[in-house]
């Protein structure tokens, strides 16, 4: 393993090991020596005094320390070895996991994010590093794979107004005495779509990346305008929109804000019953959120039916492709919106068909100035 220059962790705890064996060893060993000092006199008379020479007196500590001394070296020394080599055994098993961790990081900046550590074994700090490092790569590859859904869903969405253009210019050509003036007008219609999705991408890329600035907007007046602005579309599907609230002061891209409330109302008129359909739109701040409700009649849904609307290029059930027929971006932009204003979304079917959506943003006291 490519290593800078120092001391591995490894090495590190086991002359960490060692070192603390040998202090333990040679304090356990000057207490025994002073234990033996306390006990045993300086110097002892002999019984038999003809075994040595002189008046028998005989120097019992230091015959002691001629014994005691090699004998505590030889000590230390095992404890050394034992020290070293039952360190790196230690050290080397404590520091097993840390080796698995590592070759899981590798592997997933070579972009090998389906790789798992799955670190066995009681709960530990390892195991907590092993298992939120899991997660993360849980998440990583489910975000890589949603980014890759969307590219592909959205190169083929942006591949049929192309592939429809060049459709109609081949009829066209091979045949010259077509309409020309129903060739500009459907080509011009296609075009436009193709515009419109496009500028779709680049509002949600923009919002995904929060670089807008906030300013303090009052939802309600969002909300009237993106009412009023809808009011032709609602009449031609036969829809009543009513409208309520106070003033609901929040704090956030007013451009984003009234794209967000436009496309849930555009949505809850054209997904609406064929006619006489109804739709509410509310705001108004409950304990320090401002929240936007947009409810509406319409077919009967079930909560699995509505939790995958918000997926980007999600149409619901009909996949009808008329003039009418939206590309599916538009929940998405009101989700992405919402989360770039760190707010929540919420989409309940309603029991007597239709959906109510709610958007809870941070809301500010009206009279706080930033
Ligand atoms: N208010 C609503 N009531 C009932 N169904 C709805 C409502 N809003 C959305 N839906 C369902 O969710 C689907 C996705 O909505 P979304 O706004 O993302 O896409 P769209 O309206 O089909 O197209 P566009 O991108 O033009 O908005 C719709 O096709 C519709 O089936
Ligand atoms: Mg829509």
């Amino acid at each position: 393993m490519d290593r800078a220059p120092g001391l591995s962790v490894r090495l590190k705890l086991t002359l960490s090991y060692a070192g603390f064996l040998m202090v333990a060893g040679a304090l356990l060993l000057a207490a025994v020596w002073l234990f033996l000092l306390r006990y045993v006199p300086d110097r002892a008379m002999l019984i038999n005094p003809d075994d040595l020479p002189g008046n028998g007196v005989f120097p019992v500590r230091s015959a002691l320390l001629d014994v005691f001394a090699p004998r505590a070296a030889a000590v230390l020394a095992f404890l050394l070895v034992f020290g070293l080599v039952g360190g790196w055994v230690l050290a080397g098993r404590m520091l097993a996991p840390l080796t698995r961790i590592t070759e899981a990081t590798r592997l997933a900046t070579n972009g090998s994010l389906s790789h798992r550590i799955r670190l066995p074994g009681r709960k530990d700090e390892f195991r907590e590093l092993a298992d939120a490092f899991d997660t993360m790569l849980v998440r990583l590859e489910a975000h890589v794979a949603e980014q890759q859904r969307f590219a592909a869903n959205a190169s083929h969405e942006l591949r049929t107004p192309l592939a429809i253009s060049k459709a109609l210019l081949d009829v066209a050509r091979t045949d010259p005495n077509r309409d020309t003036g129903e060739l500009i007008d459907r080509l011009h219609a296609v075009n436009t779509r193709a515009i419109a999705l496009t500028e779709t991408l680049l509002l949600l890329s923009r919002a995904d990346q929060r670089s807008f600035t906030r300013d303090h907007v009052d939802l309600s007046l969002l909300a009237e305008e993106a009412t009023e602005t809808l009011l032709p579309l609602a009449e031609k599907h036969g829809v009543t929109i009513e409208t309520s609230g106070d003033i609901t002061p929040t704090i956030g891209s007013p451009a984003l804000l009234l794209q967000l409330t436009t496309n849930l109302v555009h949505n809850a008129i054209v997904h609406n019953l064929p006619e006489q359909g109804t739709v509410w739109v509310h705001t108004g701040v409950q304990s320090k959120t401002a929240v936007l409700t947009v409810e509406n009649t319409g077919g009967q849904l079930t909560p699995q039916q509505v939790s995958p609307l918000t997926e980007p290029f999600q149409r619901g059930t009909e996949r009808i492709h008329t003039d009418q027929a939206g590309v599916g971006l538009g929940l998405t932009i009101v989700r992405t919106i919402t989360h770039a204003h760190d707010g929540t979304l919420t989409l309940t079917p309603r029991p007597a068909g239709g959906i109510r959506i709610t958007v809870e943003l941070p809301a500010v006291s009206a009279h706080t100035d930033r």
